[in-house]
């Protein structure tokens, strides 16, 4: 290989770096390589096509028309009309191990981009880059856009869509000419942010297969792109999107875009899946202590915060298992309703005369943490804060933006704003013991102008310092990141919280599909799953508890339910439920997620199996009913193959409704080689349409 290039490995993945006619070419992002590379820039240098370049040309990383690119570029931006078009140069090539650094200069438009490529044990590869202004005039930068290369075979994206209560449906079309944008315009990454963008082939399914995935680690607005160009070259990219100004470089600063997180993988989309939580658990940040079984108190009080209320439904906490606690919206001056309130983070002597001590201390005493919730981005216009400084909202000229749940969005940018919501959840997690606290953001920014310039990206940034700092004032504290659910989940702000909150929706049958594509980038333990009521309040649907419960289970489990009205028999299966929750957390929040290709469209099968694939728990939900009488064996992937063992169904919070006189013999235990069980697998049971149990594996 020449000097200027580079190879970065890991088991299942590799990126070669070359260097050619100055560009910074990726000629490689796939299937791991090795050997001797010195000869492919000859093996794919391009021929000449008739009616084309004279020369080929090698557009490379910074895609540009100076080098005969036809499609979108890396960087657009100009200087007043100037420097429109670059021509980047390699200046510095830096390579060690599985890191590359490279400097690339346009002289005449004077700018600099210093990109850095990581690749990491698990096939996780980091895209860093800043573009620097070397002028003394003023760069106004459009667009930054990380590409990596896909070959041929990737004739398909997957990507995700949704809405309040209904997020991260998968969209899986075909790759045709042209390009494929995925924007989001929200202020907040939003319910329809595609939590990753997809490459796959026709045939790749969960357990096989090539994927080529990327995810942009930005909570602001972003857009993902596929293009396929017309002489056949395609690419999938990521970038922020910047709205019109809203980035001018002045002489010397630079711009930092958000990395781009990819993984390459062979098996399929589970494997993606490996990779992405392999790398979000090896961080230091990541949460080591077991993740607490959670009961959030909204959907059993709503605005109503009654401290007898809540006593009782503590009482049954602390009897059931709960380890934390959490008191939702309305705690707050005049929050009565959604209404008023927002802005003013004082507790309410209306409804807390005696503030919130004594109950923190009521839920304390039972060995029980608590959580509170907070919106501090937002305000409503009935509020002091808005009464006091309503210039503190984003807004463009002397437009209010449109209401949206009674509220504005404040702007954090501005140092008055930030400064006053910042004290004042300091000061209440100060005088309180708060162990977490679920920071919620209800509403999406429009005509979200900070002092007459765009301010999207200035409020991002703004509540990135805004966790870091009260985390760093609060030590030990949690924060959930919580947007009308599941509206701000990213790899972002996920290294500035412990959990995120994955749907308003807590109706199980809907939460399978939420939960199982959330967890398609984010590990299941950061990810809030709850067992709702009875009668679910978003869809009114009624689902077994085991259902509920099994459900719940896959995540960072809770309840969202008021357990003063459940029967006694359904606090017997919470607390054995909870208890199964606290025995199996350690392998649920650290095992491989598999997802089971299941032939049939009526049913998931879905589990978690250790790393040494001694034990798994799967779960096998039925969704619709069948069609067959006889529906596809249960067949169990990821076991070891040689490995004898035990496979039982369990049901710690009771059975789901079966539709069957004798159920399957091998639910009550049996024994198997890991390859009988993934090559022959168990007789599916029938269940009752929305039903569901565990199934455990342990090694014989
Ligand atoms: C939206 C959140 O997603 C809910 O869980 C709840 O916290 C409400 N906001 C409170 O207003």
């Amino acid at each position: 290989m020449s000097k200027q290039s580079a190879l970065l490995s890991a088991t299942s993945s590799s990126l070669l770096l070359e260097v050619v006619d100055g560009a910074l070419v990726i000629q490689h992002w796939g299937a791991p390589v090795h050997g001797d590379l010195a000869s492919v820039q000859t093996a794919i240098r391009p021929s000449i096509a008739n009616s084309s370049w004279d020369q080929p040309q090698f557009p490379g990383f910074m895609r540009e028309s100076s080098r005969g690119f036809l499609g979108r570029p890396t960087l657009s931006g100009h200087r007043n009309g100037k420097a429109w078009s670059t021509k980047f140069e390699v200046t510095d090539f830096h390579h060690q191990g599985n890191h590359v650094a490279v400097t690339l200069r346009d002289f005449h438009a004077e700018l600099e981009v210093v990109v850095a490529f990581d690749l990491d044990q698990y096939g996780v590869l980091f895209q860093r880059a800043t573009v620097k202004n070397l002028a003394d005039s003023e760069y106004c930068l459009n667009e930054f856009i990380h590409w990596l290369p896909l070959p041929k075979e990737a004739t398909q994206t997957l990507d995700f869509a949704g809405r309040w209560s209904n997020e991260r449906n998968p969209q899986r079309k075909e790759i045709a000419t042209g390009t494929w944008v995925r924007e989001s315009r929200e202020g907040r990454s939003g319910h329809n942010f595609s939590i990753a963008d997809i490459a796959l082939t026709e045939q790749t399914s969960f357990q096989s297969g090539n994927a080529w995935a990327t995810s942009i680690a930005w909570s602001g607005n972003s857009h993902y792109l596929v293009e396929k160009l017309f002489d056949g070259s395609q690419s999938i990219g990521a970038g922020e999107l910047l709205l019109p100004g809203e980035l001018i470089l002045s002489s010397g600063q630079s711009y930092e875009a958000p990395a781009l997180v990819s993984v390459f993988s062979a098996q399929g989309l589970d494997g993606v899946s490996a990779a992405y939580h392999s790398y979000l658990r090896a961080r230091d940040i990541h949460p080591q202590r077991p993740r607490p079984l959670t009961l959030n108190m909204w959907e059993a009080l709503y605005f109503d915060h009654n401290e007898e209320k809540i006593k009782a439904l503590v009482d049954v906490a602390a009897e059931v298992g709960i380890e934390r606690v959490v008191l939702d919206d309305g705690w707050f001056h005049s929050r009565r309703n959604d209404r008023a309130g927002l802005g003013d983070w004082v507790i309410d002597p209306a409804v807390w005369p005696n503030g919130l001590s004594p109950i923190i201390e009521y839920i304390n005493d039972k060995g029980i943490e608590f959580g509170l919730w907070f919106e501090g981005e937002m305000v409503n216009p009935d509020s002091d804060l808005y009464r006091a400084h309503p210039e503190w909202i984003l807004h463009e000229a002397d437009r209010v933006p449109p209401l949206w749940r009674h509220q504005l969005v404040l702007d954090i940018g501005h140092e008055g704003a930030f400064n006053h919501v910042l004290e004042q959840t300091s000061a209440v997690l100060a005088d309180h013991n708060i162990a977490y606290i679920k920071w919620d953001h209800n509403r999406v920014l429009v005509d979200a102008g900070h002092l007459g310039a765009a301010g999207v990206r200035r409020q991002t940034q703004a509540i990135y310092r805004l966790f870091a700092e009260l985390k760093k004032r609060h030590t030990g504290l949690e924060i959930e990141s919580c947007a009308s659910g599941g509206a701000r989940i990213d790899l972002g702000v996920i290294d500035l919280v412990d959990r995120f909150w994955t749907s308003d929706n807590n109706d199980a049958l809907e939460r399978q599909t939420i939960q199982r594509w959330t967890a398609q980038v984010i590990a299941p333990e950061l990810l809030g799953t709850h067992i709702g009521p009875t009668h679910g309040h978003q869809t009114g649907r009624t689902l077994e508890l085991s259902m509920r419960a099994t459900t719940a289970l896959f995540g960072h489990a809770g309840i969202e339910w008021d357990i003063t009205e459940a029967t006694p028999e359904e606090r017997k299966h919470l607390a054995t439920w909870a208890q199964y929750y606290k025995n199996n957390r350690a392998l649920l929040h650290s095992g491989k997620m598999v997802r089971v290709d299941y032939p049939e469209p009526h049913a998931y099968l879905h589990g978690v199996v250790a790393h040494d694939a001694s034990r798994a728990i799967f779960a096998y939900v039925q969704l619709n009913p069948t069609v067959s009488i006889h529906p596809s064996p249960l067949k169990f992937p990821s076991l070891d193959e040689s490995t004898n063992y035990v496979i039982k169904a369990v049901f710690p919070a009771g059975k789901p409704r079966f539709m069957l006189i004798t159920p399957p013999e091998w639910m009550a235990g049996i024994t198997l080689s890991g390859s009988a069980l993934s090559a022959i697998g168990v007789t599916a049971p029938i269940l009752a349409p929305a039903n569901a149990f565990l199934i455990e594996i342990s090694k014989a």
